[in-house]
């Protein structure tokens, strides 16, 4: 793209042309081809639980649709906190999130990449990582790095399968479809994953 075509398309166009072209560079790490709709946004910032000095983290935020909605909802912009492998994703969100945290990085790594007083005052994690696409043994890394740093809380994950996208036994955690938005392409479910009682 030349500088001035990029210049000449709205932000919201922009979003969706990188988020085509990543999709095109690398399927799996993206998992679809259009960022979330406004219902799915909508839907996941219905289901936030934050107490008020506690923080939101949002992991694979593409292009910061559900990011957006959060700070719609009411999440303070320095309790926002959004994680990106993309660095060209990540740049973007830095543009459209003044004064949230944008972090680029892989969410396998959270507990280093989270600043440490952030550690255990994360009310909720949203997780848009397409993790059905990844072996069981990534799952848990991913599982495991979001407990690391918000224990016991779980996370919220949007998905297009017809049931759970995580075997939820294996990883010691219960499942909840908490909601069903028709209205996505492709149409989505939104599920709560909490960790089993020990
Ligand atoms: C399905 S898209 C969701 C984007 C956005 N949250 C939305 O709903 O439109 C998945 C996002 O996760 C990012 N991602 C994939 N693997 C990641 C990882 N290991 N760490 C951080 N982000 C990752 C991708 O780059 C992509 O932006």
């Amino acid at each position: 793209m030349t500088a001035c075509q990029a210049q000449r398309e709205a932000p919201g166009q922009r979003g969706a042309g990188l988020f085509f072209r990543r999709w095109l560079a690398n399927p799996l790490q993206m998992g679809s081809i259009i960022p979330s709709g406004p219902a799915l946004c909508r839907r996941v910032a219905a289901a936030l639980r934050r107490a008020p000095d506690e923080a939101v983290l949002e992991l694979g935020a593409g292009t910061g649709v559900i990011a957006q909605a959060l700070l719609a909802a009411g999440v303070p912009p320095e309790r926002l906190i959004v994680v990106e492998i993309v660095p060209e994703m990540a740049a973007h969100l830095a543009n459209i999130l003044p004064g949230a945290l944008v972090i680029t990085g892989d969410a396998r790594a959270l507990p280093t990449l989270i600043p440490r007083h952030w550690h255990g005052r994360i009310g909720t994690v949203v997780c848009g990582i397409p993790l059905v696409l990844q072996p069981r043994t990534e799952q848990a890394r991913f599982i495991a790095a979001i407990e690391a740093v918000a224990p016991g809380r779980g996370f919220l994950h949007f998905s297009y399968c017809a049931t759970s996208p995580l075997p939820a036994r294996a990883h010691r955690l219960t499942a909840r479809r908490i909601g069903w938005t028709p209205a996505n392409f492709p149409p989505a479910s939104l599920w709560r994953y909490e960790p089993l009682a020990r």
